[in-house]
């Protein structure tokens, strides 16, 4: 859910993770949102203007007892554009120190898939059986998407690679927050121009609001040939989906699922995706 003054949480969150002797936090506390011109809060992640950056944090304190890393997104931004493969990014995210929530989580929630795919999924973020086995999507919900996707002949093994918008689980699977989101930004930005896929899909309203800037609500979306913009790339096809986790709540919007998934399997005949048998 958008928060109705996202600069206000945030600054709760960040005197929380203070409180918790997190001092990193401190430089987030002056965050403010950037507003468009109708007054709205724009999403997490904005193809292709840069993400929305915490001020400038205050000067470091003399004699500080350990090295403060003021800026984290920043950072994330630098170490991101030194990888030149998905498998430096995904070292360079395991070794990334910056979100908070890597404090809680087991693993870090990189990707899987084939590297090669050229069909790529963004979900939400880790849940609990994706937090123990360092794994998207190996869940309940993750097993329900691989029936789904292997019924229209695509598979991780052979042409889909998967990631998150959030490479740790937020704690109690809460939603994440925007300034998480714009932590993991860079990281997922750096896939996709890594790996130049020619289809996205958006699994679920945060992945599809963040990668697509609307708001409309996820029925509105599903299933709709839209395009993902990222500065330097050629527009990307992309189509919503409804959230496995949601069907598995929602077991009557299955038919909603199938409906889409012959859209994303048409569409993937016309981009000249080879998709295997379906099963
Ligand atoms: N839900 C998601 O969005 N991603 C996962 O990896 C698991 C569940």
């Amino acid at each position: 859910m958008t928060h109705p003054r996202p600069d206000l949480a945030l600054q709760a969150l960040a005197d929380f993770w203070v409180d918790m002797g997190l001092e990193e936090a401190r430089a987030l506390r002056t965050w403010r949102p950037a507003r468009s011109a109708a007054g709205s809060t724009a999403p997490a992640i904005r193809p292709p203007s840069a993400p929305r950056l915490p001020a400038d944090p205050p000067p470091a304190q003399r004699g500080a007892p350990r090295k403060i890393n003021n800026n984290p997104i920043n950072d994330a931004k630098r170490l991101a554009s030194q990888a030149e493969s998905l498998a430096e990014l995904r070292a360079i995210v395991e070794q990334y120190d910056g979100c908070p929530l890597k404090k809680a989580a087991k693993t870090t929630v990189v990707c899987d898939g084939a590297f090669d795919a050229d069909v790529m999924i963004v979900g939400e973020a880790p849940g609990g059986e994706e937090d123990a086995r360092g794994l998207p999507f190996v869940g309940r919900a993750g097993q329900l998407l691989d029936r789904m996707l292997a019924t229209v002949g695509l598979t991780r093994q052979a042409n889909v690679y998967i990631t998150n918008l959030i490479y740790w689980r937020p704690p109690g699977n809460r939603d994440p927050s925007p300034v998480e989101m714009q932590m993991c930004a860079p990281f997922l930005l750096r896939q996709i121009e890594l790996k130049k896929p020619k289809l996205l899909l958006t699994a679920g309203k945060f992945a599809t609001h963040a990668m697509l800037n609307k708001e409309d609500g996820i029925m509105k979306l599903r299933g709709r040939k839209l395009s993902y913009m990222q500065d330097g790339m050629a527009a990307i096809p992309c189509i919503p989906m409804l959230h496995p986790a949601y069907l598995l709540r929602n077991p009557a919007d299955k038919a909603k699922a199938w409906d889409d998934l012959r859209t994303i399997a048409k569409l993937c005949d016309d981009l000249g995706i080879k998709r295997g048998a379906a099963v």
